[in-house]
């Protein structure tokens, strides 16, 4: 904290997308604070964290956004703002300021739960029609300590991940596996 004469060199707005539970919000602690918890609430809105790191001898500071998966996280901070305009614009143009920025997204689903690998379709879409053309993307396998409940097999996710031309790793928030790793590769690919 507060070391103001620390010179930055870059700073990377990152999002985290995915349906909920899939763990962002749990990577997202265990990458900017080494933390986790197994009670997670459901993020409401827009969270961030910053981290600054050292790549190629320069001043990364990566600001990494959280939000919530599920749609009803999303539509009650439009429910604060007051305004004439329909509700549906209002989610457009939150939506297209949680991408506004962004050089590095990193699309989570549950290794457990088919249905949120499914999703990633979706979530592709989203990203790739509100975010920068040049965005780099990294697919996670959340939930990696759990390989006895497998439901994607790694094949598939990596078979989508060459088609659509995404990074992929798998990863555990809980046991820390793979998680500075894939943050690491982001940053050090965008940079
Ligand atoms: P939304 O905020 O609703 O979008 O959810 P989220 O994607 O941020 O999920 P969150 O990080 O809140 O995690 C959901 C649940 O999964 C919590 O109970 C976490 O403790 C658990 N969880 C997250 N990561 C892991 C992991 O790597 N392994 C295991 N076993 N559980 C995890």
């Amino acid at each position: 904290y507060g070391d103001y004469s620390q010179k930055i060199d870059y700073v990377f707005k990152v999002v985290l997308i995915g349906d909920s539970a899939v763990g962002k919000t749990q990577l997202l602690a265990r990458f900017s604070r080494n933390e986790f918890s197994l009670d997670s609430k459901a993020t409401i809105g827009v969270e961030f964290q910053t981290k600054t790191l050292i790549i190629d001898n320069k001043t990364v500071k990566a600001q990494i956004w959280d939000t919530a998966g599920q749609e009803r996280g999303r539509l009650i901070v439009i429910a604060y703002i007051k305004a004439f305009v329909g509700r549906r614009i209002l989610y457009r143009a939150v939506t297209s300021a949680y991408y506004r920025g962004a050089v590095g997204a990193m699309l989570v689903y549950d290794m457990t739960k088919r249905q949120s690998f499914d999703h990633m379709v979706r979530w592709l879409e989203e990203l790739r029609g509100h975010a920068d053309q040049n965005i780099v993307i990294m697919l996670i396998g959340n939930k990696c300590d759990l390989g006895s409940l497998r439901a994607v097999p790694m094949e598939d996710a990596e078979e989508f991940a060459q088609r659509e031309n995404l990074f992929f790793m798998e990863t555990s928030a809980l046991e820390s596996t793979n998680v500075e790793t894939c943050f690491l590769t982001i940053l050090t690919e965008i940079y």
